[in-house]
């Protein structure tokens, strides 16, 4: 069966959390409904060993407990808005402060705590799921009734593909993306300090200590910790000083085709290339890991995972130099995102 649901827990409230399992020549993936949540990725390494290569939990109650966002679709603003407010239209909306002074991830519980309704699909031959989800009026102090879904296909060369549509009745800013953390060595089996990262950005946004961005305009990576225009491993610049990546980083002009990211690992040979149409990446390198217990009693530390999430730049909503993220009345709002896994 290429493609099944099973029940995975129950709310607090008496509803059934599903989870969805999707199966493509050498490729599995699981999904659960709550939080609309990427839950694992199992591929074959270079010697036909399979691991899975997503961080997370094996079972649902750490899922509905805090959590480092593990696979979630997030939003309704992705990444922080400074002093969780923003002005839109003459406008102030108040959000809710869940990073210091500052709104992370859209909230208190925000979409990736929040129980989709998932229905099973095939496209073009492939297993597919689709999620989707009403969020209304004023939830979490953003303006407008948004319904949104999420197409995700796995296809059998082992390219999995995550579609967002939106619309709303309202202009309101909308950031959504998906908080995979990926280990190409197999979740637990270490950090991702050795795996080789190529990103096709030239520009990065300098943030202040609460990881806000600076004002001015993105910096050039020449020279810094902060190039990765050629392939360089994620844990050369990490030390003396630098706790790792959890940046957001401009993608330079490219076909929305032409991955913007390939990571690899040589020892067990898998890699990972990124596309999207998102004009920047937030890569961050598990830095707030700090040995939280996951699948099967792993002991996730610091940079046990890294995380590529595909988004506008962060507080977009309060900086008019930034490319807007507003959702317009009566207009679809659409991004994607592919992950293309592979055998070296
Ligand atoms: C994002 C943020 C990080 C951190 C993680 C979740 O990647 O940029 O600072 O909040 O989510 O722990």
């Amino acid at each position: 069966m290429p493609l099944s649901k099973k029940q995975f827990g129950v709310l607090s409230n008496g509803e059934d959390v599903s989870l969805y399992l999707l199966e493509s020549g050498e490729f599995k993936a699981s999904w659960c409904d709550y939080g609309a949540s990427w839950l694992s990725f199992i591929m074959p390494d270079k010697h036909g060993v399979k691991d899975d290569v997503l961080l997370g939990f094996s079972t649902f109650p750490p899922y509905a407990a805090k959590h480092p966002y593990f696979g979630a679709t997030v939003g309704r603003v992705a990444n922080r808005i400074a002093g969780s407010k923003f002005i839109l239209d003459g406008k102030e909306y108040k959000l809710f402060a869940n990073d210091g002074k500052n709104h992370l991830h859209g909230g208190r519980q925000g979409l990736g705590r929040s129980l989709w309704h998932g229905e099973m699909d095939v496209i073009d031959g492939d297993p597919a799921l689709r999620f989707s989800l009403f969020s209304a009026d004023g939830e979490e102090g953003y303006p407008g009734n948004l319904s949104i879904a999420v197409t995700i296909i796995l296809s059998r060369n082992g390219e999995l593909s995550i579609s967002y549509e939106a619309e709303s009745d309202r202009r309101t800013p909308l950031n959504l993306t998906n908080h995979a953390y990926f280990n190409l060595l197999g979740e637990g089996a270490g950090t991702i300090a050795n795996h080789e990262l190529r990103l096709h950005c030239s520009h990065y946004l300098p943030v202040d200590s609460s990881l806000i961005p600076l004002p001015g305009k993105p910096a050039d990576v020449a020279g810094t910790a902060f190039d990765f225009r050629k392939p360089k491993l994620m844990g050369s610049d990490i030390g003396q000083g630098f706790s790792g990546y959890d940046h957001c980083f401009v993608i330079d002009a490219l076909d929305v085709r032409e991955p913007f990211a390939i990571v690899s690992e040589k020892t067990r040979g898998r890699q990972l290339s990124v596309s999207t149409t998102s004009p920047a990446v937030q890569f961050y390198t598990g830095n707030f890991l700090d040995g939280i217990i996951g699948k099967g009693g792993s002991v996730y530390g610091k940079h046990s995972g890294f995380c590529l999430e595909t988004q506008y730049y962060p507080d977009s909503p309060n900086r008019p130099d930034f490319q807007s993220c507003l959702v317009e009345p009566g207009k679809k709002w659409h991004h994607g995102t592919k992950y293309e896994f592979s055998i070296l």
